[in-house]
């Protein structure tokens, strides 16, 4: 392999090389960043094991990962049936530097910024790089959703490991479907078995599993810290929750901010018509970047190895790639022994991912598109897609930490209004859908996958959202972030007071590209509530190629204190995308 290619592909981030292909981790295993993808029987507290905390209705907090504290929290499983079965909700606490009972102590600010509320881990890795954007005299807190991960009931179709990854493996959500003749197709009768295996295999308690219900618990959390009200920063699914929790309990807003906002009403609809309307401007401002960049050479490694003097030339090759590709997939086999193969489907999701995570991944994405170009697949880290072979002894909840599909399928599925399972209908979604867009072809699968999902009661919260909150919110979007264009204007407009901060650049949510100035806000409304004036937009530093002298606005570089802030944050990202599950 060639170095200079390893080299630029890998950024090492305390002892760990992240691979550039997506963002996703090539673990050393000595690693403490293996403990944030580790189950319960990696973590670092000595004899901690999730079994062993006995849920209860008050918080008992014990050592975990880390610095950070877990609990598990009793919840009813149906919130009109409050003395019925239970839900348990696994948490984890970064605990604040002062004490609790110090005049500075602020009390606890919620953190949800993982694919799909998975964030006991999450807080547990990333806890100290939050505090210190939040403020030191707060708590972190995070939590796994209902039906995900360490919480329980956790939503399983499968028996085993092996029965889950070899019906899943390697069909991730969204899946470009634009890949083969009868993709669409394949997906739709997955998407029937799935509901088979759903109403057999869950039936007892998916009907509970929403966000409606996930809001009521965090207030039951909320109640069980001994607080007032709600302080919340969500991303993404988490400004889904979010909202909801606003909507329902206006009055229990402390402090709310909301970043890469989600459509709330299109993710009810399950359309998913509207995310992808600025992911053509992600992508531009991909070739334009590159282009101003100049070439990459060994004496100039901070050039754009996918470099052609226009964006023109370069959406081109692109597009020749594409085909290339298509009709030849490159066989891979990495040095560490990872195999599999790129083909159109999988370099498609590439490159939509990378544009979701925004200019930071773009020297990544321009050298992998250059390997691949030369046919050089042994060069492409492929750790991501090749998921771990499950070890045996096949029980379905030893690794708890998982976020698996079934569970990502109950909430979505589950939160939106029922979609039809007639095939023609599906066809025709999927042909308004690519008429939409060029992405259109990947999103739709996100509803298709919701064909054939039991019927349930859908009595639930289905919005829309909107309210007066006792305190206004934070509201954070990016100017060409590429699923959620309007949605901070939008959901600005339904809790009046609130206030859209833009960060100026690509990718989904303040985490794409460091912005002290967006932390500088975020901390100053956190402490004393205070919002940035309306129309405030806030530069990023540095630039997607990593030379500052590219961009005029880069003059500030990021502290060395600021800098392990933000590693430490898209590193977190990046894993909670592992599972490539993106909302
Ligand atoms: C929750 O409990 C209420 C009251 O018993 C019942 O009417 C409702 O159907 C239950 N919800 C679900 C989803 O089972
Ligand atoms: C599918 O991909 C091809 C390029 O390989 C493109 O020409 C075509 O428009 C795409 N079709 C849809 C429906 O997106
Ligand atoms: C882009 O295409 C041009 C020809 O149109 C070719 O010379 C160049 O090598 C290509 N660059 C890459 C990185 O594929
Ligand atoms: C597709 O678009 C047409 C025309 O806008 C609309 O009438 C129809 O309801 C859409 N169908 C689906 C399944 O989305
Ligand atoms: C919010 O308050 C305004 C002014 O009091 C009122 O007109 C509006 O209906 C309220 N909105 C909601 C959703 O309660």
């Amino acid at each position: 392999m060639n170095t200079n290619f390893r080299k630029s592909l890998a950024v090492l981030f305390g002892g760990v090389a992240l691979s550039a292909l997506t963002g996703l981790f090539l673990v050393s295993k000595r690693t403490p960043l293996a403990y944030f993808k580790a189950s319960a029987s990696h973590s670092d507290a000595p004899g901690f094991s999730w079994a062993h905390i006995i849920p209860s209705n008050e918080l008992k907090w014990v050592d975990c990962y880390w610095e950070a504290q877990c609990a598990r929290l009793n919840a009813p499983l149906n919130y009109s049936e409050p003395n019925g079965e239970k839900a348990v909700i696994a948490m984890a606490r970064y605990p604040a530097a002062v004490p609790a009972g110090s005049p500075l102590y602020r009390g606890p600010v919620f953190f949800s910024g993982a694919a799909i509320g998975m964030d006991v881990l999450s807080v547990a890795f990333a806890g100290s790089a939050l505090a210190r954007i939040i403020g030191p005299e707060f708590d972190i807190i995070g939590f796994d959703v209902r039906g995900m991960a360490h919480s329980t009931p956790r939503v399983s179709l499968f028996k085993t490991e092996v029965e889950r990854a070899i019906w899943h493996q390697t069909i991730p959500l969204p899946q470009e479907l634009n890949a083969s003749a009868d993709a669409v197709a394949r997906a739709w009768a997955r998407a029937q078995v799935n509901g088979r295996l759903a109403a057999e295999r869950a039936g007892d308690y998916l009907a509970h599993i929403n966000t409606d219900n996930t809001a009521r618990d965090m207030l039951r959390i909320v109640e069980a810290l001994g607080v007032e009200k709600l302080q919340y920063w969500g991303m993404s699914y988490g400004t889904v929750l979010g909202a909801v929790f606003a909507t329902l309990f206006p009055d229990k807003v402390g402090r709310m901010v909301l970043d890469g906002v989600l459509d709330a009403e299109d993710y009810f609809d399950k359309l998913r018509s509207h995310n992808f309307v600025n992911t053509d401007r992600a992508l531009q401002s991909f070739f334009d970047a590159c282009v101003a960049a100049g070439p990459k050479h060994w004496w100039s490694p901070k050039g754009c190895a996918f470099y052609a003097p226009t964006p023109e030339a370069i959406s081109q090759n692109l597009t020749a790639l594409y085909e290339s590709i298509r009709v030849r997939p490159i066989p891979v086999y990495t040095p560490s022994g990872g195999y599999g193969l790129v083909d159109f489907a999988l370099l498609r999701l590439v490159v939509f991912l990378n544009l979701y995570r925004g200019q930071e991944s773009f020297n990544s994405l321009g050298d992998v598109l250059a390997a691949l170009a030369r046919g050089d697949g042994a060069a492409t880290p492929l750790q991501w897609m090749l998921e771990p072979v499950p070890k045996c002894s096949c029980d379905a909840h030893e690794d708890l930490s998982d976020i698996v599909l079934d569970g990502v399928l109950a909430i979505i599925c589950n939160d939106g209004r029922a979609v039809s399972s007639d095939f023609d209908e599906i066809e025709q979604y999927y042909a308004n859908m690519t008429k939409a867009s060029g992405w259109g072809s990947i999103m739709a699968s996100v509803r298709i996958a919701c064909s054939g999902w039991p019927a349930g009661p859908k009595k639930h919260f289905q919005g829309p959202v909107g309210g007066n909150t006792s305190i206004p919110m934070l509201i954070i979007g990016n100017t060409a972030d590429p699923i959620t264009p309007w949605a901070a204007k939008k959901t600005a407009k339904a809790f009046p007071g609130s206030i859209v901060l833009t960060q100026d650049c690509a990718g989904h949510g303040s985490l794409a590209a460091s912005s002290p100035c967006t932390w500088g806000h975020i901390r100053e409304y956190f402490g004393s509530g205070a919002l940035p004036d309306a129309g405030t937009v806030c530069p990023v530093v540095g630039s997607p190629f990593a030379d500052a002298s590219l961009q005029p606005q880069a003059q500030t570089v990021l502290s060395v204190t600021e800098r392990s802030v933000f590693d430490a944050l898209t590193a977190m990202q990046r894993n909670s995308w592992r599972r490539k599950f993106i909302l």
